[in-house]
């Protein structure tokens, strides 16, 4: 390994990001009971752009008077080619009286996008003697955020997380994709033909593959938490699932919500299972004896476990004591 250490990710939540328009105030107070891990009040695509104004003053009342409990609180501002997101910025953090945890920039597309948020919330916090550091979370969901992605990862010790936004993504990388993100008809492999002349099979590979995999090598360089993000149709659960599950494999740490039905499959996706946390407890267990017995491998249930086994095995129960601490 390089002798760089790895850092550790921030130690909380993170299965479900629940999004609202901040102009739609009668789901704030839903949002605040909800089970989602992280909230998303939204000024950025989920609000017309003669609503900004209001969006904000509906947001810095909602932040300042519901109980979020120990949910981590999120503004998504506007992109930095619009001429709202400074106001975003100063509105927001200026009129909030502590419970906001983070800030999120959509649209990034490189580390000097972040390094210009963190100046403007560096400069409030310094003016209003605060003593919170407000996080930053970050949206790759351009062409140029993709190409950029390990600078955007290092870019400020604010940064904590990142999503993909596969609609955006597409429309930039100038995919011919409908929907937001999952299965793409289009997009698929077609067996070859048999000699009994029988259908050809189809596969659907995964479009969101590569930035998909991008993003949670530059996150796991720079300790910050990989998300997936929104699943369109919110009547479709087992598409939102089977979304979920393949972020979760490839090493993502949670995925948005956009309606609330979408909240418990992200949590039961997210959430090691009982199972999984006993099997990996297990091969933990089986490792040991073999270390103690001064074996470098061991054999658990017919499979060869070696020291790459016990870091796999760590994750799943690291993940599991710190979802069930928090
Ligand atoms: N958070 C909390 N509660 C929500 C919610 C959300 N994002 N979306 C809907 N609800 C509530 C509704 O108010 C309704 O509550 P009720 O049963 O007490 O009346 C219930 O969940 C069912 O909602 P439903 O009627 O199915 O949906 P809708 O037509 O009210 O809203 C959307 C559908 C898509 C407009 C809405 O879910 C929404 O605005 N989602 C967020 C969009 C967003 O923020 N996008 C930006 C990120 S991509
Ligand atoms: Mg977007």
């Amino acid at each position: 390994m390089s002798f760089k250490v790895q850092p550790t990710p921030p130690a909380r939540p993170n299965r479900c990001q629940l999004f609202g328009p901040g102009s739609n105030t009668k789901l704030h107070p839903k949002m605040a009971a909800s089970a989602a891990d992280v909230i998303n009040l939204d000024l950025e695509d989920a609000v017309a752009p003669d609503d900004k104004p209001q969006a904000r003053k509906n947001i810095i009342e909602a932040i300042n008077t519901l109980d979020w409990g120990k949910k981590t609180v999120c503004v998504r501002i506007n992109g930095l080619d619009t001429p709202y997101w400074y106001r975003d910025v100063v509105e927001v953090m200026e009129e909030t009286n502590g419970r906001l945890d983070m800030i999120m920039i959509p649209k990034v597309g490189c580390a000097a996008d972040v390094y210009a948020v963190d100046a403007l919330v560096s400069a409030i916090e310094a003016a209003k003697g605060s003593t919170k550091r407000i996080a930053l979370e970050v949206i790759i969901e351009t062409a140029a955020g993709l190409a950029h992605v390990e600078e955007i990862a290092a870019s400020s010790p604010r940064m904590q997380a990142m999503s993909l936004g596969a609609a955006d993504f597409a429309a930039s990388m100038g995919m011919s994709t409908t929907g937001i993100g999952g299965t793409q008809k289009n997009y698929y492999m077609l067996a070859d033909a048999t000699a009994e002349g029988g259908e050809r099979a189809i596969s659907y590979p995964d479009p969101w593959h590569h930035v998909t995999s991008a993003i949670v090598s530059a996150c796991r360089t720079h300790g910050i938490l990989p998300v997936d993000g929104p699943y369109g149709d919110f009547s479709d659960p087992e598409g939102y699932r089977a979304q979920a599950r393949r972020s979760a494999t490839m090493g993502m740490v949670g995925k948005w919500a956009i309606h609330p039905n979408q909240i418990a499959l992200a949590n039961e996706v997210f959430t090691p299972s009982e199972e999984a946390v006993a099997e990996a407890r297990e091969i933990l267990a089986a490792m040991e004896e073999a270390t103690r017995t001064g074996a470098g491998a061991a054999v658990y249930k017919g499979r060869l476990v070696d020291l790459a086994s016990i870091r796999q095995a760590e994750v799943i129960v690291k993940q599991s004591e710190m979802i069930a601490a928090s």
